[in-house]
């Protein structure tokens, strides 16, 4: 499977996001992560259930749902979540995270496991089964435009090669370069931002195909 790009609309024009995207759908995007962050779990608040319910009736695409959200456990009925969509719970937000992955993959998305970068891999141990994959922070969430967490790295390589089947999406400073780095470790979704998609070095489709060669 090609590595799933998945550009971060918190990152993209916020007064025109309809335009945003279709320009980055067209360039060739798998997904629109979505950052939903309610100043509790993370020092910030960005984009809501109502953006989410608006994108998926405006523009039909497939949503990478980012929940730091305290507590997440008993909120999914608020988003708009299903078929095709990825929805990222953090381990660190609830003491119960298999029961909310079952609760999205009752609504037919597939769920990852969120790492902040000081959580250690081997809380998947025991729940790994309750879940498609694993979204490696590689900075401390709550903010874009940070710089990579060096260590984050080898966590990705540590988790693919523990886990060689699943889905290991990198968020955070995924920078063109970097980028090389989190594939050759076995990331194989990225989460674009500042740094790579909405860098304005290249336009979007170049961006987009740029990564996908990695
Ligand atoms: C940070 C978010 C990231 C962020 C990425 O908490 O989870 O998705 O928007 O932005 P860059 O790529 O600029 O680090
Ligand atoms: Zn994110």
């Amino acid at each position: 499977m090609s590595v799933l790009i998945c550009p971060s609309l918190m990152c993209a024009d916020q007064l025109d996001l309809k335009n945003e995207i279709n320009s980055l759908i067209k360039a060739g995007a798998d997904l629109m992560h979505i950052d939903v962050m309610d100043g509790v779990f993370v020092p910030n608040i960005q984009l809501g259930a109502g953006l989410m319910q608006a994108i998926k009736n405006g523009t039909g695409a497939p949503l990478d749902i980012h929940l730091m959200i305290e507590a997440p456990h008993g909120k999914l009925g608020y988003f708009p979540i299903g078929e095709g969509d990825i929805v990222s719970v953090h381990y660190e937000s609830t003491p119960h995270p298999a029961r909310v992955a079952d609760g999205i993959r009752a609504k037919g998305a597939k769920a990852l496991l969120a790492l902040n970068p000081g959580t250690p891999l081997s809380v998947f141990e025991d729940i790994s089964d309750c879940f498609d994959g694993l979204l490696i922070m590689t900075v401390n969430p709550g903010y874009s435009g940070q710089k990579l967490i060096p260590k984050t790295i080898d966590k990705i390589r540590r988790a693919r090669l523990l886990y060689p089947d699943i889905i290991i999406e990198a968020d955070g400073n995924v920078s063109f370069t970097t980028a090389k780095e989190m594939v050759k470790a076995g990331a194989n979704a990225l989460v674009c931002g500042t740094s790579s998609v909405f860098s304005k070095e290249f336009d979007y489709k170049t961006s987009i195909e740029r990564l996908k060669k990695l």
